[in-house]
This record gives C-alpha cells, structure tokens and sequence, in this order.
C-alpha cells in the first residue's frame, strides 16, 4: 500500500523520480570498474506505474541491506520505462542486452512486455529474474536456463480463489478482466479451479487493457444477477473497479473476489469501497514473521511507504541475485554455476519461505485474504506450497 493515492500520470513521474533518487540511480555517471551491470526494464508510466517504482525499491532494499554491494561487487543500474506497451518490448530489451550489455536484466510487470524480454533473452542468454509479469509461458512452454521469476504465474493465485468460492456454496460466477495475456490466464486458472470444484462460469467479460470504461459492463453483470464475480485487474485499473462498483450499487449486492492485485497497493486511494473484498495471493499484510516485520519497517524507514506484493517480489529478485553471486564469489561469468545455485536457493521471503520449481517459478503458499481498513489482512491459507504446472516446460 502507498500511502498516497498517486495514480495520475504526473504523480506516478514523481514518485519514480523519487524512487530512482533514493535508490541512487541517476547523479554522476558511474564508474565502470569491476561493477555488475543491472538492468532494469519496468513501467515508470502508465496504470502500472506505481507497481515498477515498489519493485525498483524492494530491489534496491534488499542490496542496501547487503551493504550496497552483492558478493563484493558494487551494482551499476541502466533503466528503461517499458510503459507497459508491449509493442516497444523487444526494442526495450534489446538496448539493454545488445547497447548497454547487462548482465542480468530484471523486469517486468506486464504479461505482454514479458514475452519481449522472454524473446530476447533466451535469444543472447542473458540471466533475467522476472519480478512481477505473471505470463506461463515464460516459465511454461518458452521456459530456459537463464528464465528466472520471484514473482507468480498469472494462474498461480487465481486457480485457489475457485475451491473457496465452492466450498462456499457459490455456483455461478461471471468472470471480468483485462483482454490480455495476465487477464485471460488467471481466468483461465480460476474457472480451472472453480469448475473442478463444481462451480460454473457463466459469462467471460472482457475489457481491452487498459482500458476503465467499466460502466456497461456492471449494467450486464447486474442483469445477469451471479452468486459471485471474479477480476483479474491492477494498479490504477483495480481503483477504478473498485469505485465504480460501489457507484453503481453493486457493493453489498453482489460479492467481489479477486486475485489479490485487485487490493494491493492501492486501499488507500480507493477509502472504504474496498471494505470487506476478499482475494487470494502470496504475500498479505500482517504476516507475523521476524523476516516480515523487518523488511515492512526497512521499507517503510527508507522510502517512507508502505510496502506491497511487487515491493515484496522486487526484493525477492535481490535475494535470488544475491545467491546466485554468492556461490560464484561476484564472478557473474560462471553463469552455469550461478544458475545451479539460484535453482537450489531457499528465499527467505517476507512472504514466507520459498523454493524454485524446475521450471524456475515459485513454489509458494497461496493466501486468503481479506480487506480490513488499510490492510490486505490474511485470513487462512487457501493452498499450501503450491507450484504452477508449468505446462510445456521442458529445461535443457
Ligand atoms: C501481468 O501483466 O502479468 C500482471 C500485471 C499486473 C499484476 C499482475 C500481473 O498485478
């Protein structure tokens, strides 16, 4: 959760240009010597936005912590604004891996953008750590040694929500979301889970990204009168939802569930509409671990924010990073050594501990939560340790 609602284009400039100050990335130019050259290719405008700067810091963060250097090294930071348009993907990548030779390239958030980077990357070999972009095929059909995600597959934390749903007696669901790659794959993972489970979806809505003009949308939903609702949408989108929803009187009428991006980041900019929400995802606010606690009040001391599922993700690619130049003492040149240690690595997460699947996504649990004030308050465990199904993937 920010603790500002910015959301405007001009808000989300600034507070990128904030974030890059604290985080050290623009002043003199910086010395070559000896550094590990770290792209990172993010939306810094855009719905997204918010979500690029929260995971710049939490990447930032976790190296600060390290004394501002991974395995002796110092890191020099080339950054590109994606905005989130995946027409200008594999341009963006390509001046990061071809212009600027990073060594690694970490990004992005959009499903669509990811597949750029995905192409690009397995292409020239470039180490990539995904922090947010939920795209299953990137740790599915076009997986590879050099693929590697902190975050989620866009089925991941949708597909739980659906045996919730049933176990409470909701049979029918009309489901809503961007006409995207994220979009139609958490659907697809929540009607998997929901229709196994006994549930049926009875219509599929679609808006094209990023599209807000929810208005006839609601009209249909409120016509068809479901048990339940089911989005996938993010950022400045979820806020919109949110609001519109209470406007046209479907709050307290008919239930809202989402995968957790609908909530997170963003219960400050939306007051009380969000009350009450319930979603499933793999991190939450109040999760009572040491490791928790401490990275909440780091980021909230350096960044006077407050952290949120893609802080959390960013943070995890620094410790991801961090392990792999451990074992390889900073000589990121042994990538086939660094990669065998970022397989085997156990990220101690704010989210919990987690492991990396042969597919080099996640294995994490999957949380209900539920919106409380300014909290996207855990309420159980929807599914224990669970990892994408990473259909296709097949490592060489
Ligand atoms: C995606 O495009 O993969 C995506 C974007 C925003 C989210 C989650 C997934 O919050």
């Amino acid at each position: 959760m920010s603790k500002k609602p910015a959301f405007g284009r001009r808000e989300f400039l600034r507070a990128a240009a904030v974030a890059a100050c604290v985080a050290g990335l623009s002043g003199p130019a910086f010395a070559q010597g000896g550094k590990i050259k770290v792209g990172l290719m993010l939306p810094y405008t855009g719905t997204y936005a918010q979500l690029g700067v929260a995971i710049t810091n939490g990447f930032k963060l976790a190296v600060a912590e390290n004394g501002g250097q991974l395995s002796g090294r110092e890191l020099e930071y080339f950054v590109v604004d994606d905005e989130s348009d995946p027409s200008k993907a594999t341009d963006n990548a390509n001046k990061l891996v071809t212009r600027d030779k990073v060594d690694v390239l970490i990004g992005t958030v959009h499903s669509g953008v990811e597949m750029g980077i995905v192409k690009v990357v397995r292409e020239s070999g470039t180490l990539h750590i995904n922090p947010n972009a939920g795209a299953g095929a990137a740790t599915g059909a076009l997986c590879a040694p050099n693929i590697f995600r902190t975050s989620f597959t866009n089925w991941q934390p949708a597909y739980p929500m659906g045996k919730v749903l049933a176990d409470r007696g909701i049979k029918k669901v009309v489901t809503l979301t961007w006409k995207y790659g994220a979009g139609e794959e958490a659907i697809e993972g929540f009607k998997e889970g929901f229709t196994k489970a006994g549930g049926t979806v009875v219509k599929e809505l679609f808006l094209p990204f990023p599209s807000v003009d929810f208005q006839p949308l609601l009209t249909e939903i409120a016509s068809i009168k479901p048990d339940a609702v089911f989005v996938f949408f993010a950022g400045g989108g979820g806020v919109k939802l949110i609001k519109d929803w209470q406007a046209a009187g479907l709050r307290g009428k008919i239930p809202l569930y989402g995968s957790g991006f609908l909530t997170d980041g963003i219960l400050d900019a939306v007051g009380n509409a969000a009350e009450g929400i319930e979603t499933t995802l793999h991190y939450g606010d109040g999760i009572e671990t040491p490791k928790n606690k401490t990275f909440r009040l780091n980021y909230a001391k350096t960044y006077k924010l407050q952290p949120d599922v893609y802080a959390v993700q960013g943070y995890d690619a620094g410790l991801l990073l961090a392990a792999g130049l451990k074992a390889v003492k900073g000589d990121i040149s042994k990538k086939k050594e660094m990669i065998a240690a970022m397989e085997k690595a156990k990220i101690d997460s704010p989210r919990g501990v987690w492991t990396i699947s042969k597919a080099h996504n996640p294995i994490q649990d999957i949380y209900l939560r539920k919106v409380v004030g300014k909290e996207n308050r855990v309420i159980g465990i929807a599914q224990k340790a669970l990892a994408d199904p990473a259909r296709g993937c097949k490592m060489n």
